[in-house]
C-alpha cells in the first residue's frame, strides 16, 4: 500500500525553482505534457504541448470578458496562450517564486497588457473572494497538493455557479504494491507528488462540483516522457558533478521508471461544473 507524501507547498515551490528551466526545455516552452493524435502525428513538442493547452481551454469554454483562474500556473505560458486567443483575463497562482517572476516578466503585446497576471499563492488556501471566477483549470498541479480536497474546495468556492473546472492530471488506476509501491513512494518524495486512485470523481463530488466528462489521454501524451528523461540526463551532464548533477540524474532514473513501466499511471482530462 502506497503512503501519501506530506510535502509542504514550500518544498514544491523550491522543487520548481530548480526544475522549471529543464521542464521548459524538454516540453518546448510549456511545463506540461504534449498531445498527439496518433502514431502518425509528427507535431513538434511545442505544437503538441500547446495542443494540450487548447484541449483544456475548449473544455473550460471561455466567453468574452470571462475571468479564469490558473491553478498552479507554472511560468505563465498557458495563461499567455489563452489570453492571446480569447478575450478573457487570467489570474495564475504558483508556489514557486521563480515561476511567478518569469511569468510576470514575460513580454506581453501592448493589447494584452494586464490580461494575464500571476502571484505567489497556495491553491489549498486561495486568497480570492467567493464566486470571483467564471472558470478555472489545473494542469499537472493537483498531483503536488497533499490536501487535494482543500484545493478543490477552494476552487469550488471561488467559481461562480455554472463555472467549469478542468483538470489535466496523472492518476493511478488501481493500487501498487510490493517493490513497485516502494519505488513509487521514492518518486513521490522526490517529485513532491501523490497521485489519486479516485479519478477525481469522489474528490470533485465532495467539493460540490458535478463531473461532466473524463477523457483518458494517456496514449496521446506518452511521447512527452522520453523528452523529459533526456532533458534531466542532459542537465546532469551539463552540471557534470555535485548535488545538482545528482539531483538531475535521480530525476531521470525515477522519471524513466514511472513513465516507462507503470501501467497503472494514467493521464486524464476531467471536466466539472459548479451547479
Ligand atoms: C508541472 S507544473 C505545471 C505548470 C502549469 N500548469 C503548466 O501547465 O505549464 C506544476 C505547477 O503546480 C504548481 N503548484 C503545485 N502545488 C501548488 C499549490 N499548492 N498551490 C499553487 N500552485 C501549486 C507549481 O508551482 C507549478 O507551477
Amino acid at each position: 500500500m502506497l503512503t501519501q507524501n506530506p510535502h509542504t507547498s514550500g518544498e514544491v515551490g523550491s522543487f520548481y525553482n530548480r526544475h522549471t528551466d529543464v521542464y521548459d526545455q524538454a516540453l518546448g516552452g510549456n511545463i506540461h505534457v504534449g498531445y498527439w493524435d496518433d502514431e502518425a502525428d509528427d507535431s513538434p513538442m511545442r505544437a503538441a504541448t500547446d495542443r494540450l493547452t487548447d484541449l483544456v481551454t475548449e473544455r473550460v469554454a471561455p466567453a468574452e470578458g470571462h475571468h479564469l483562474l490558473d491553478v498552479g500556473c507554472g511560468h505563465g505560458s498557458t495563461a499567455m496562450r489563452i489570453v492571446a486567443h480569447h478575450a478573457v483575463r487570467v489570474t495564475g497562482v504558483s508556489v514557486s517564486d521563480y515561476q511567478v517572476k518569469v511569468a510576470n516578466d514575460r513580454p506581453q503585446p501592448s493589447g494584452l497588457l494586464g490580461q494575464a497576471t500571476f502571484r505567489l499563492a497556495d491553491a489549498m488556501e486561495l486568497p480570492f473572494p467567493d464566486e470571483s471566477f467564471d472558470g478555472a483549470y489545473a494542469i499537472e498541479s493537483l498531483m503536488h497538493m497533499k490536501d487535494k480536497m482543500a484545493a478543490l474546495g477552494h476552487v469550488a468556492r471561488v467559481l461562480r455557479p455554472g463555472g467549469r473546472l478542468v483538470i489535466a492530471e496523472h492518476h493511478l488506476e488501481g493500487e501498487l504494491d510490493g517493490p513497485d509501491a516502494a519505488r513509487m513512494g521514492d518518486a513521490y518524495a522526490f517529485f513532491k507528488i501523490s497521485l489519486t486512485t479516485d479519478r477525481y470523481g469522489e474528490l470533485l463530488r465532495e467539493a460540490g462540483l458535478k463531473v461532466v466528462d473524463h477523457t483518458d489521454i494517456t496514449e496521446n501524451v506518452r511521447r512527452s516522457y522520453d523528452s523529459m528523461v533526456d532533458a534531466w540526463r542532459e542537465a546532469a551532464r551539463r552540471e557534470s558533478e555535485g548535488e545538482k548533477a545528482r539531483e538531475m540524474e535521480r530525476a531521470a532514473d525515477l522519471g524513466g521508471w514511472i513513465f516507462g513501466v507503470t501501467p497503472q499511471l494514467r493521464y486524464g482530462l476531467f471536466t466539472a461544473v459548479r451547479p
